[in-house]
Order: structure tokens, then C-alpha cells, then sequence
């Protein structure tokens, strides 16, 4: 099999064909939902809450992010792969080019991604201008919940609106590839989604985005506390870890008539 391009993905939106895309984090995971044939991977830094048991994903560093997708990039084959860009690595354009070519050079990946409206713009062209594929990330941006004061819906207002039109408007003009829409009002977000050419990525943004991602743990159930209300579970695969961990603890403490201690020498 051959690796989807940034080209396969504009023909999907051409075509309007819908973009399936989720989070992997480590090889197995990757492997496992490459075959299932998920357009695009994102080596989210949702990483921090969901592997590295961080509270926010602010914690999460670049080297943190390139180990985990070297781990990803060895477990697929098909989906066309994007890393995100942790905070702090991309404070000014020439950060985020040193940051973002260790990331391309150090895990094979095809695109990185970087979260924000305006302030990115002269970011996502110096990246686009040095031959980095960027995908953008407006709306909620976990990176900024200090700065915006919790997750909530955006583009409620109208000012929150018009201030989302405008970044998805300048992010594609600088030359992002596709633009996650997260936690946008839907009918905003559909909006959007028509206005642009190239593909938007849906997070709690309802169904009619050029395409959705999730974090993968959040589909399957993979978790100790309850999901986002936006992301409905297919499976209970927690459920299934605590059934067979508690049937191993069992048989391994069934009894099976006791091990002698060997005799000393008197
Ligand atoms: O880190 C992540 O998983 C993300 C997606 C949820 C969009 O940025
Ligand atoms: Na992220």
C-alpha cells in the first residue's frame, strides 16, 4: 500500500468525499487503525491527558511528540500522518521552523499541526514558504485553556463569529493545507466549511465539516473518565481490559495446591 499525499486529500474536497482522520499515539494503536483504513493519523498532543496522565496538554514537548510519532510512523502504512506542534515550539516563525523541521526530519511524518488564528499566520507561511505541510486549528484550542478560561463552544456571538471567519479565511490564505474546526457552533462551522476550498476537520463541530477527527481513545472507550459529550463511543474497550486483567488475577491466584519451599540443611 501507498501512503496518501497532501494532493490525495485536496482531491477528497474536490471530490467531496469525507476525510476520516484520529488520533494514534504508539505503533500498535497506529497499525491497528491504519488497517482499518483511516485517512489521516494525527499525533495529537492529546497525548498529555491520554498517555503521559498530564491535566492539560501544556506539559507535552516537542521531544515528547517526535518519540511518539517515530512510534506511529512505524506502525502505519497508508494514512497520511501529522504531528502536532506542542506549546511553546512555535512562539515565533523562526521557533517553529527549527521545531517543526526536527519534527519532519526526526519522525517521517507529512504535516505538522499548530493551533491559532491571526498570531499564526505569519507562522503558517514561513512553514508552507520552507516546504512544511501545516494543518491549522482554530475554535477550542486546548493550548490556550489558561488564556480562554475553560473548554466551551465558540462562534456563539457574533464577534466570536466574524473573529472564526476571518482566521479560517487568512489560515487558508497563508497557505494550511486543511484547518480543524473544534468545539465551533455547527451551523457555523458548516458555514466555513463551505467558504473554503481546503478541507475542514471537525472536533464537536457537528457533521457537515469536510471531515472529522477524534481522539482515538474517546471511540473506543479506551479511558477512565467520562469522554467529551460530542464523542459517542463505538466500544468499551475499558471494560474489556478489566475483564481480562480480572480473570488473569484470578487464575493466577486459583488454587492449584501450594509450592513448596525447599528444605534447608540443617
Ligand atoms: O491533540 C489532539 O488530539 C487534537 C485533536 C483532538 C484535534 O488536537
Ligand atoms: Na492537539
Amino acid at each position: 500500500t501507498k501512503r496518501l499525499t497532501l494532493r490525495d486529500i485536496a482531491a477528497m474536497r474536490r471530490r467531496g468525499e469525507p476525510i476520516a482522520m484520529l488520533t494514534a499515539y504508539d505503533a500498535t494503536m497506529a497499525a491497528l487503525v491504519d488497517r482499518a483504513g483511516v485517512d489521516m493519523i494525527l499525533v495529537g498532543d492529546s497525548l498529555g491527558n491520554v498517555v503521559l496522565g498530564h491535566e492539560t496538554t501544556l506539559p507535552v514537548t516537542l521531544d515528547d511528540m517526535i518519540r511518539h510519532a517515530g512510534a506511529v510512523k512505524r506502525g502505519s502504512a497508508r494514512a497520511l500522518l501529522v504531528c502536532d506542534m506542542p506549546f511553546g515550539s512555535v512562539t515565533d516563525p523562526a521557533t517553529a521552523i527549527e521545531n517543526a523541521v526536527r519534527v519532519m526530519k526526526e519522525t517521517g511524518v507529512e504535516a505538522v499541526k499548530i493551533e491559532g488564528g491571526i498570531a499564526m499566520v505569519p507562522t503558517v507561511e514561513k512553514l508552507v514558504g520552507h516546504g512544511i505541510a501545516v494543518m491549522a486549528h482554530i475554535g477550542l484550542t486546548p493550548q490556550s485553556v489558561h488564556q480562554m478560561g475553560g473548554y466551551y463552544m465558540h462562534g456563539k456571538d457574533e464577534a466570536s463569529a466574524n473573529r472564526l471567519r476571518e482566521e479560517a479565511r487568512a489560515l487558508e490564505a497563508a497557505g494550511a493545507f486543511a484547518i480543524v474546526l473544534e468545539c465551533v457552533t455547527p451551523v457555523l462551522a458548516a458555514e466555513i466549511s463551505r467558504s473554503l476550498t481546503i478541507p475542514t476537520i471537525g472536533i464537536g463541530s457537528g457533521q457537515d465539516c469536510a471531515g472529522q477527527v477524534l481522539v482515538i481513545n474517546d471511540l473506543i472507550g479506551l479511558n477512565t473518565t467520562p469522554p467529551p459529550s460530542f464523542a459517542k463511543p463505538r466500544a468499551d474497550v475499558a471494560s474489556v481490559i478489566s475483564a481480562a486483567v480480572g480473570e488473569y488475577i484470578a487464575d493466577t491466584k486459583a488454587e492449584r495446591g501450594p509450592i513448596p519451599l525447599p528444605r534447608r540443611a540443617e
